[in-house]
């Protein structure tokens, strides 16, 4: 970075209309983000690090550096600077009882007369959500692990996605799931401020890259699908492209789970059916 070698003060720095602009215009062509004019401020604050990061460039400067093929890596910080992985294990808790009730019998059947079974958590953050599915199933079916079951857990930010691979917590965040819970999901060595998670539940977890927005490189189908709290920074069309897709990607009678503040509208509507809190079935023709 020896062109931005001069350090400035954030104050000095500017981020005029123009520049918001076009930072939302590439974060709607590189992510999907949606970005309004009132997002201003807090894009502003969370910019102002990474110009700090990269010698203290000004706005403009750095626009023009994330527009350069060698710089995946920071176009990578700026989503991570631009979305939140906020999480948690059983976030939206209803999700996970439709799982077991609703969805388990026929895919444990399914995967007792040699099927596959598959679940994709989209836009997985730090894992919390596909370890809480592994561990709804796992606890609901102990030996389902012998049958073809996996579960996919994808996030556009490669730091979360390694986060999610290595499965490791501080142990105050599950300190307040039930102990019978945290038995089941966690090692927890005498003395550690971490938890990790069973072997057992790992290993039903595949963990990847994948921005939404782009081609997905598997066909499917899903029994079930998990994209939560994670479409909410799309624009409308966006967010309907999507749904469509997952709807073609699941299974007829699979499940797609969305959270608490999403909706899905358009195309998917032809094929989902409303089956409880933000909850949609495929249609079986
Ligand atoms: C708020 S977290 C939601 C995590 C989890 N699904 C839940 O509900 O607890 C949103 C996640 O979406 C991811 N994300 C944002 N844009 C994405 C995109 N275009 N493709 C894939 N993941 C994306 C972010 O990196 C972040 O980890």
């Amino acid at each position: 970075m020896s062109n931005f070698a001069t350090p400035r003060a954030d104050s000095e720095a500017g981020f005029t209309d123009a520049d918001f602009e076009k930072l939302a215009n590439m974060a709607k062509k590189k992510f999907g983000l949606s970005l309004s004019p009132s997002k201003k401020p807090l894009v502003y604050s969370r910019l102002s690090r990474r110009l700090q990061v990269r010698n203290g460039c000004s706005f403009p400067q750095y626009l023009e550096l994330l527009e350069r093929p060698e710089e995946e890596t920071e176009r990578l910080e700026l989503i991570s600077a631009l979305t939140t992985n906020v999480t948690s294990f059983f976030r939206e808790e209803h999700h996970f009882d439709t799982l077991r009730e609703a969805c388990l019998p026929d895919m444990l059947a399914h995967a007792q007369s040699g099927g596959r079974v598959r679940i994709w958590s989209a836009g997985c953050s730090s894992g919390q959500e596909p370890y809480s599915i592994a561990a709804t199933i796992l606890m609901s079916q102990p030996g389902i692990g012998q049958y073809d079951v996996k579960i996919l857990a994808t996030d556009i930010d490669p730091k979360i996605v390694k986060r999610a691979e290595q499965a490791i917590y501080p142990a105050e965040e599950v300190a307040s799931l039930p102990e019978k819970t945290r038995h089941a999901m966690f090692d927890h060595a005498e003395g550690s401020a971490t938890v990790v998670v069973k072997k057992q539940m790992r290993s039903l977890v595949t963990c990847a890259e994948l921005n939404l927005i782009e081609t997905w490189p598997f066909k499917g189908p899903f029994d079930v699908i998990f994209c939560r709290n994670v479409a909410i920074y799309f624009d409308q069309s966006t967010q309907q492209t999507i749904w469509s897709k997952f709807a073609d990607y699941l299974k007829p009678g699979g499940h797609l789970f969305i959270g608490h503040s999403e909706r899905v509208t358009g195309d998917a509507m032809k094929t989902l059916k409303p089956s409880g809190i933000t909850t949609y079935q495929k249609l079986v023709q």
